[in-house]
């Protein structure tokens, strides 16, 4: 997810865009200088982040990647049949694909199936792009693939202009659980307005469970969820010549089992200055940083979202333990 570049660049409407660290800098200070404090989540994954994200899916604590990988693996028939639909050729796009390991249980599927289709991983980071493009033709010989790299609505506009072929979106990972409700009602709304009547979501919710399962998730003995966090303070140090003491800060992971809001909070554990910039953050002792919310969902609201953006729900997938769920929209 790093990304140095110092220019501007262009839109198309020759109105200079920022470049992707002065948005991290003005989001780092809008955040920071805004009462109560936060900062955006999305930028928890540069190269350390991306380490510390691969580790925490291996910690025995943290069960959702385990449940989706669950889901993949012992339901792929289920999940391709659906996608596959009347067998005419298909666009299968990711957002957010990271290291595609889940979607290449049903890549795999598909290419045994012979469906028509073109695999487009959609990801911030070049890094992931260039990794797909490069490893997914050797382990899948003869895979169809068409990385982009950029924001997600920009870049299922650069794949709707690439073919007019129906569309499959896959957003695994409960990554829509980092949105607060209402942001991922809007973003529901947006990604159908990107899509045609028939087209397809295939979406990874986190569901709603035992409180001290999920507390423990974000909260694991091995200290990395707590790392992860303080390696944002980190990222800007490195990024900014900011100088966080990363010491000077708790992480402070709560679960809400009434709304199903598990959020971190990195708490000042004294009143300090930190320089970012030009700038002086003032905290005091245990004033807080809101640093992410992972929402956990009911069935019943996430057809609702459905619903609201459009979509029809077709099929729910589970794992065995009923902790996570795997469903299938289609756009009406
Ligand atoms: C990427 N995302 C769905 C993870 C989650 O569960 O919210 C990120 C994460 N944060 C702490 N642990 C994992």
């Amino acid at each position: 997810m790093k990304n140095t570049e110092p220019t501007l660049m262009q839109t198309g409407t020759d109105r200079p865009a920022k470049s992707k660290t002065d948005q991290f800098y003005d989001d780092v200070l809008t955040g920071l200088q805004s009462a109560p404090k936060y900062l955006n989540s999305k930028y928890f994954y540069d190269a350390n982040g991306d380490k510390l994200f691969q580790e925490l899916m291996n910690c025995e604590e943290y069960y959702p990647t385990n449940c989706e990988l669950e889901i993949f693996s012992e339901r792929t028939a289920e999940i391709c049949k659906a996608v596959i639909g009347d067998g005419d050729a298909f666009d299968l796009i990711e957002l957010g694909a990271g290291d595609a390991t889940k979607s290449t249980y049903l890549l795999q599927y598909l290419m045994e199936q012979q469906a028509d289709f073109t695999y487009l991983p959609i990801d911030i980071s070049e890094n992931v792009i260039s990794y797909l493009n490069v490893t997914l033709p050797v382990t899948l010989t003869g895979i169809q693939i068409t990385g982009l790299n950029g924001e997600y609505f920009d870049m299922l506009e650069k794949a709707a202009s690439l073919s007019n072929k129906r569309k499959v979106v896959m957003f695994l990972g409960s990554n829509i659980g980092n949105m607060l409700v209402d942001e991922a009602e809007s973003f529901c709304r947006e990604l159908r307005e990107h899509l045609s009547a028939g087209d397809m979501m295939l979406i990874g919710f986190d569901l709603k469970k035992n409180p001290k399962t999920i507390l423990a998730a974000y909260n694991d003995k091995g200290g990395i969820t707590k790392q992860f966090n303080l390696n944002l303070l980190e990222r800007i140090n490195r990024e900014f010549g900011a100088d966080f003491d990363t010491s000077k800060f708790e992480h402070y992971p709560t679960y809400d089992p009434e709304t199903g809001a598990c959020k971190s909070y990195l708490v000042s554990i004294c009143d300090q200055e930190v320089k970012i910039g030009t700038e002086t953050i003032r905290f005091l002792r245990d004033e807080y940083i809101f640093m992410e919310i992972s929402q956990k969902f009911t069935i019943a609201q996430t057809d609702k979202m459905a619903k609201n953006g459009s979509f029809k729900p077709v099929y729910h997938f589970f794992d065995s333990r009923k902790w996570f769920t795997d469903v299938i929209w289609i756009a009406e």
